[in-house]
């Protein structure tokens, strides 16, 4: 009897046999373990790797986070990948690019879910991926080379697949999920890592071709965070309360503070009020 495709371990030929983009993933590495996929796809990125080449790994020994939390990373479980994006403008247009790559990163996570179980994710801004008010998924982005003309993106994503509840850690265990827990079945890895990486594509070529504004439609319709009651909390330790209004043409948070008074957040943790 064979192994049903959401048990076996990730491979190279069956991620290239789901494949159907034009450049992301058509240089793949699949590892069994690695400490970062991020880290690796840095170091790939320093050797010259082409644009698109995608890291996977069974699982992550040092997986990181926004705001330099730890990922939860254990093996064969999950989903752990590195995007490299190159190909960006130079000058003022590359401020932009790389204040919406992730933001359309997230987008790409949550319709690849969709398309695949047709769960329907939302979005935390900026880049959260949510099952309901539990985190299925998250986008870590890594800049090099900014506001020369070989800068380089990696797009690192982690989203929660086949965990189940009793395997996360007690700290996690209220705020995350999985595909599993929500829709009661395994998935396979292989089929959503195709699927995401054709949706990042089609975004990507979306803002080279400079259609922010659909990237920014898309978004508004798929993010939780707007019209609700947040607390931001910032550096130093400050935070800031209100309702978030929307998302701006550079991918900030426009926040109506409690006060009444407008402000345009850039970075920061985003904690849904009630
Ligand atoms: C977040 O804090 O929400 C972002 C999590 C990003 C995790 C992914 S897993 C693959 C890639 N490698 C890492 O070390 N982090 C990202």
């Amino acid at each position: 009897m064979t192994t049903p495709a959401a048990f076996q371990p990730l491979n190279a030929q069956a991620i290239q046999r789901a494949l159907s983009t034009r450049t992301l993933g058509r240089t793949l590495h699949v590892l069994d373990e690695v400490p970062s996929t991020n880290t690796a796809a840095a170091e790939l990125a320093r050797e010259n790797a082409p644009h698109g080449t995608v890291v996977v790994a069974g699982c992550q020994t040092a997986g990181r986070g926004r705001l330099g939390r730890h990922w939860h990373s254990p093996s064969g479980k999950n989903l752990y990948c590195s995007v490299l994006l190159r190909a960006l403008p130079a000058g003022e247009q590359q401020a932009h690019w790389l204040s919406w790559i992730p933001l359309l990163a997230a987008l790409a996570v949550c319709r690849a879910v969709q398309v695949v179980t047709s769960l329907k994710p939302s979005v935390k801004w900026p880049n959260d991926i949510l099952a309901g008010d539990r985190k299925l998924g998250g986008v870590l982005c890594e800049s090099s080379g900014v506001g020369t003309t070989h800068a380089a993106v990696i797009v690192g994503i982690g989203v929660n697949v086949n965990i189940r509840e009793d395997e996360f850690p007690d700290e996690l265990r209220p705020i995350a999920t999985s595909l599993l827990i929500e829709a009661r079945q395994p998935w396979d890895r292989a089929a959503l890592l195709a699927a995401l990486l054709l949706e990042l594509e089609t975004r990507y070529e979306s803002l080279q071709a400079g259609r922010h504004g659909d990237i920014r439609q898309e978004y508004m319709l798929r993010c939780a965070t707007i019209g609700r009651r947040v607390r931001i909390e910032l550096a130093h330790g400050e935070s800031m309360d209100g309702t978030a209004e929307s998302i701006q043409p550079d991918g900030s948070l426009r926040v109506v503070r409690d006060d009444g008074t407008l402000a345009d957040v850039r970075t920061g943790d985003v904690i849904h009020l009630r």
